[in-house]
């Protein structure tokens, strides 16, 4: 063959390579996480309102190519679907149910009675006292029937109580517990269950893997089904650090709630790697501190040790999970991009922290391959 000839099959090939790399997306040419958790495990993502509404579109492909159940990140919050009373506000959760129906996914609703987010005029009067008791209940039990009512028979389950146990086992002192007692649990459930008698009704909290919260949720829930109230499934939420929480805690906490004969879900799955401001390590989202440059070390990247440590605990975790597979119906990943997660905001505005399993190019990181194997070796 002539020079000339030989120049222009070179050239011709390297465009072929350029092409080909040009048309694939790296996150495609993995197998899907939820294929290799396929009969373990449900694997879910948490939605926010730029992928409800398609405009984070590397996003979505991500969470169509990978997570087979999603839950709505905030749009199902009462601040945001009934921020007047009798106003209520369905666009984005009507666009969060199309999707989710449009791809065949389980859906999860988040959350129904949580004393964060919730509009101030659900607990006043005209002139900004409490309400009485029964104006309250009313109130809960109209923004249930209407939520629940209008998905009826479409969304899988809801997250009907959020956050009502605090870390010592005791109830939290929200204006839910203050007004009503503890009796808005029950009731909150019983109104759930009214609206759509199929789908499934879960308590929801953070931290609990720790025993004090373990105990009250678990005394919580006996009282529930003393009285045959329906509850089907406890979600874990799983916001996590690295080096915590305890993972022999967290292993007590699966078997403690199975034990009750509901299902568990990690619902809110993330794992931080910037310190945490505060020795009392929480999720209480009240939380706020001042921006600290000491206490935002990575921003021109993770060093590799930490990035290795932060992957471990991923893949212990999993580990864990798979262990108890037989109890475990879900996993969910708060969010699906480093780039967008509530993390870099929370407790300190403007960080840059690494919870997920997608990079801020929207790029599986290493770790996704590691789970995909352990899920797929199983
Ligand atoms: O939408 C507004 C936007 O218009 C405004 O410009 C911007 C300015 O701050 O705020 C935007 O709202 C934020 C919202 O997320 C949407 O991004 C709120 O300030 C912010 O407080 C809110 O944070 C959410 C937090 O719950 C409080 O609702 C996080 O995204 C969400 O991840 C987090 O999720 C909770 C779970 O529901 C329950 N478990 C704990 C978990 C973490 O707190």
């Amino acid at each position: 063959m002539k020079k000339g000839n030989n120049k222009t099959v070179w050239t011709f090939l390297f465009i072929c390579v350029v092409m080909l790399a040009g048309c694939s997306t790296p996150e495609k040419e993995t197998v899907a996480l939820k294929d290799a958790y396929q009969g373990k495990f449900l694997m879910g993502a948490a939605l926010n309102v730029d992928q409800i509404e398609g405009r984070d579109r590397a996003g979505v492909e991500i969470v169509k190519h990978h997570f087979n159940s999603i839950t709505a990140e905030n749009c199902m919050k009462s601040m945001y679907l009934q921020p007047k009373e009798g106003e209520f506000f369905f666009e984005e959760a009507d666009r969060f149910v199309e999707f989710g129906e449009a791809n065949g996914m389980h859906m999860v609703g988040h959350t129904l009675i949580w004393h964060s987010q919730a509009p101030d005029w659900f607990f006043t009067d005209e002139e900004g006292n409490d309400v009485s008791r029964d104006v309250l209940i009313e109130r809960m039990r109209n923004h249930i029937t209407t939520v629940v009512g209008r998905y009826k028979g479409r969304i899988h389950g809801w997250d009907v109580v959020n956050e009502a146990i605090l870390e010592d086992g005791t109830y939290r002192n929200s204006k839910f517990y203050s007004i009503i007692g503890e009796e808005y649990i029950p009731l909150a459930f019983e109104f759930a269950h009214e609206a759509d008698p199929d789908t499934e009704l879960y308590y929801n909290d953070y931290g609990m893997g720790l025993e004090g919260r373990r105990n009250g949720v678990v005394s919580m829930v006996k009282s529930l089904q003393e009285k045959n109230i329906p509850i089907h499934g406890i979600g874990m939420q799983g916001h996590m650090g690295l080096g915590y929480p305890d993972i022999n805690e967290y292993e007590k906490s699966i078997q403690a709630y199975s034990e009750l004969g509901l299902t568990v879900m990690i619902t809110e799955m993330d794992i931080i790697v910037l310190p945490f401001p505060s020795s009392d390590v929480t999720a209480e989202v009240s939380l706020s501190y001042e921006y600290q440059q000491e206490m935002n070390p990575y921003t021109d990247g993770l060093p590799e040790p930490v990035a290795t440590v932060w992957e471990e605990q991923y893949v212990d975790f999993f580990k864990l999970f798979l262990k108890h597979h037989d109890k475990i119906s879900r996993v969910t990943l708060w969010g699906v991009s480093d780039a967008t997660s509530w993390r870099n905001d929370w407790p300190m505005q403007g960080r840059m922290d690494y919870p997920l399993l997608f990079d801020r190019d929207y790029q599986p990181k290493p770790v996704v391959n590691e789970l995909i194997k352990l899920g797929k070796e199983q």
